[in-house]
């Protein structure tokens, strides 16, 4: 995800419709945990931020991701793939979060076999026609599904898809760890109160038995452990053979509960712009939580996937052949634009290496190649 200028305003959502319906129930039942409220803020029905009808992506929208810049990306996922196909003896494609169905629709267009299927999985109402007038303008049809099918073979992709599942907030006190939650004052307005009780969640005890040094107080972060098992829950229900192919902004455990990273990963977006406090205007900007790929792959192995790949998103496009996807007989303004695409793609201080790539497998035939992309596995 990346920001671009102009800013846009927002014309006819009732500015305030959610934040009143969010304070009314923190008043009634007392404060939310951070994935309630972010579950609600970008999913609620009608105005929640991927609910309303109003552009989220690109110039018009709040933010710009990889697919938007142009179809390197989706050229590259497009071999793997194919490459993935070939080693399965065919299957099927489905992608989780397809946001405007770009990606879908620049994928389709690359491969070289085509897939027994393509199915997108997406949750916001709204989305899903922004991504059917996209692909039907390309004369593709995939099939939207609330759910993989009982038994699924081939790839799964999920690019910027994880980031946007709600996560839990937790600040280290003298006390101890205790768990952000939402409250609500006069005036509708949200704050943070710390709570004792669900502090004493295992899967944070777990990450500060193993992490021990983050402790100084005033040391606030994430965690997303619920929301990834039911995803990978789902996966290990349906994934018979194949590989699931995650891109996203995080790290390895050790690196993102770095004592240094002492105020989290938390961060909205709303007209281009980024800013950390997720009170500001729920519903009409962005959430997003970096992705603990540690806890990603551990997850995933405990049902019995193996990973396959860890490494950087320029390391993966390199290795599935970013630089023969550009034109270099195209004309200067076309090869300055592809020039601009791959630096954004790759360069480390922008998506290169904030973005990294995990593939996990499940009776696949076949090891992944690292022949130029770094092997970051023992990082997990
Ligand atoms: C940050 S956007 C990324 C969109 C797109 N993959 C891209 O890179 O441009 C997150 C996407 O995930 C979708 N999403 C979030 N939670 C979901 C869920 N549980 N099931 C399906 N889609 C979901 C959102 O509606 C949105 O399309």
């Amino acid at each position: 995800m990346t920001a671009i200028s102009p800013p846009v305003s927002e014309p006819g959502i009732p500015v305030d419709a959610l934040r009143m319906r969010l304070a009314e129930r923190i008043r009634q039942e007392g404060p939310l945990r951070f994935d309630q409220y972010m579950e609600q803020a970008l999913y609620a029905p009608e105005h929640g931020y991927y609910e309303r009808a109003y552009p989220v992506f690109g110039a018009s929208g709040d933010f710009v991701t990889a697919p938007g810049l142009g179809d390197f990306l989706a050229r590259c996922v497009a071999r793997f793939c194919d490459l993935a196909r070939e080693e399965l003896g065919g299957g099927a494609i489905a992608e989780y979060g397809p946001g405007n169905g770009r990606l879908a629709c620049d994928v389709l267009g690359a491969l070289q076999g085509s897939p027994d299927d393509y199915w997108l999985l997406e949750r916001s109402s709204w989305l899903r026609k922004e991504q059917a007038e996209t692909l039907s303008a390309q004369g593709s049809f995939p099939r939207w599904t609330d759910a993989l099918p009982k038994v699924f073979e081939g790839v799964v992709l999920a690019n910027e898809f994880l980031d946007a599942l709600p996560a839990r907030c937790f600040e280290v006190t003298d006390q101890g760890i205790r768990e952000r939650m939402v409250a609500v004052r006069e005036g509708d307005e949200f704050y943070w109160k710390l709570e004792a009780s669900s502090g004493s969640d295992p899967d944070l005890n777990r990450l500060f038995t193993e992490l021990g040094e983050v402790s100084a107080p005033g040391y606030c972060s994430e965690w997303r452990h619920d929301a990834l098992r039911t995803w990978l829950d789902e996966l290990d229900g349906s994934l018979k053979r194949g590989v699931v192919l995650i891109i996203d902004y995080g790290y390895p455990c050790r690196e993102y509960y770095h004592p240094q990273r002492a105020t989290g990963t938390l961060r909205c977006h709303a007209d281009h712009q980024a800013h950390s406090d997720p009170f500001r205007q729920p519903g009409h900007e962005d959430i997003s939580v970096d992705v603990d790929f540690t806890a990603v792959a551990e997850l995933a192995v405990e049902r019995g996937f193996e990973v396959l790949m860890f490494t950087s998103q320029a390391g993966f496009l390199l290795e599935y052949g970013l630089l023969e996807v550009a034109d270099p007989s195209a004309d200067e303004s076309t090869r300055l634009a592809q020039r601009g695409q791959i630096e954004t793609l790759t360069h480390p201080d922008h998506m290169g290496e904030r973005f990294r790539v995990l593939a996990l497998g499940r009776d696949f035939p076949a090891e992944l190649p690292h022949t130029v992309c770094p092997d970051h596995r023992n990082r997990l």
